[in-house]
């Protein structure tokens, strides 16, 4: 069942572009610029008259809507908050009619999601779900949702419900761009064009693999690694930390690259590996320069770059490539090697990589 690999997270990792084409299937038409959500298509009009959209969620799920919040303000034009759900049902949340709740979980039965869409509903907010599990709690408590249809999740790390959360994202955030008229139709044909081509390009990047795994044997008793990343490189950055503490028990955090200085820049020296996303894109520049500073402190470098690339590969110790693609989708293919690095990095120092300890496949108490 683990279909000749030898774990569930193996399995799952490359599953991912035939997971990613299910969850578009039927919801984009790229010569036609048109996005189709069946699951919200009832609330068109309210779309275009919310004030606010606030997602709320937990771990990975939690990661997802932070690239969410970059892709619906950047494409919709509405102000977002990611919460974590057991932070905002703890507090006393200022919620209206206006505002948009969106909670997203694989399981769909993660207790603290729960609670918080019960409170949201409670004040009058409608609630979409982005689940996975077809029929679990959440998408029966929810006005209205979009399963990710990633098929069924095993290992306790979640990977390819990670991609499809991110999918399904994408596409409110250009469904809520169409309906509120935030978006050119040209803009839109092309977006949904390069989108269309993901699965491809998420395929390429499996084949970092080898790359990947060589990288592995050379962090595998490193006790502590930071992930930095700018953008939307932030979440998969967080992403890449938990990934690693989750199964390889290594120390692992995740940062903006640019508040490294403001801290974390006092952990470098040669024994800390710092993992970045220095993808060329608008903050690509920048990157390099957070580059440099973990170079002059003799910090190890490895970076994910686009393929090509001359100037991070000049700086770092290590470089994984991953195609070009548009800006926004490229939290789906920058997490694939963050996913293989610790999976990898957890099977070299023999820990139980499908159940680690502690851990449980849905969180149900709170
Ligand atoms: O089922 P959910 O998406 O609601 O679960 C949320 C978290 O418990 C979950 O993402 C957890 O962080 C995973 N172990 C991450 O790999």
């Amino acid at each position: 069942e683990k279909g000749g690999f030898d774990h569930f997270m193996l399995k799952e990792i490359y599953e991912q572009p035939r997971s990613i084409k299910d969850c578009m299937r039927g919801r984009i038409y790229p010569k036609e610029g048109k996005v189709q959500l069946g699951g919200i298509k009832d609330y068109t009009e309210k779309l275009k008259n919310i004030d606010r959209i606030v997602i709320i969620a937990c771990g990975t799920s939690w990661h997802a809507g932070l690239v969410g919040e970059y892709l619906i303000e950047e494409y919709a034009r509405v102000p977002v908050e990611v919460e974590y759900a057991s932070e905002f049902r703890y507090r006393n949340p200022i919620i209206s009619e206006k505002d948009l709740v969106i909670a997203i979980s694989q399981s769909g039965e993660t207790a603290d999601t729960m609670a918080a869409i019960e409170l949201a509903k409670e004040k009058g907010a409608t609630i979409f779900g982005i689940c996975n599990v077809v029929g679990s709690s959440i998408p029966r408590i929810t006005h209205a949702g979009v399963y990710t249809h990633a098929g069924p999740e095993i290992g306790v790390a979640s990977t390819k419900a990670f991609t499809a959360q991110v999918t399904v994202l994408t596409l409110m955030a250009l469904y809520i761009a169409q309906q509120r008229g935030s978006i050119h139709q040209g803009e839109m044909v092309k977006m949904l064009t390069e989108l269309d081509e993901i699965p491809s390009l998420v395929e390429q990047c499996l084949k970092s693999n080898d790359t990947v795994l060589a990288i592995s044997e050379k962090l595998k008793d490193s006790r502590n690694c930071l992930f930095l990343g700018r953008g939307s490189g932030f979440p998969v950055a967080l992403e890449g930390a938990l990934k690693l503490k989750e199964i390889s028990y290594i120390h692992a955090e995740g940062y903006p690259a640019a508040e490294m200085k403001h801290g974390p820049i006092a952990l470098i020296d040669e024994d800390m590996p710092v993992i970045f996303i220095a993808t060329k894109n608008s903050s690509y520049e920048k990157v390099i320069s957070n580059i440099q500073e973990v170079k002059a402190r003799k910090g190890k470098v490895i970076a994910i770059v686009t393929e090509g690339d001359k100037e991070v590969k000049k700086m770092a110790d290590y470089v994984i490539e991953i195609p070009d693609t548009n800006e926004a989708y490229l939290p789906l293919l920058a997490t694939i090697p963050l996913q293989l690095l610790s999976y990898h990095i957890a099977v070299l120092r023999g820990c139980n990589v499908d159940q680690p300890r502690n851990l449980a496949k849905s969180v149900t108490v709170e």
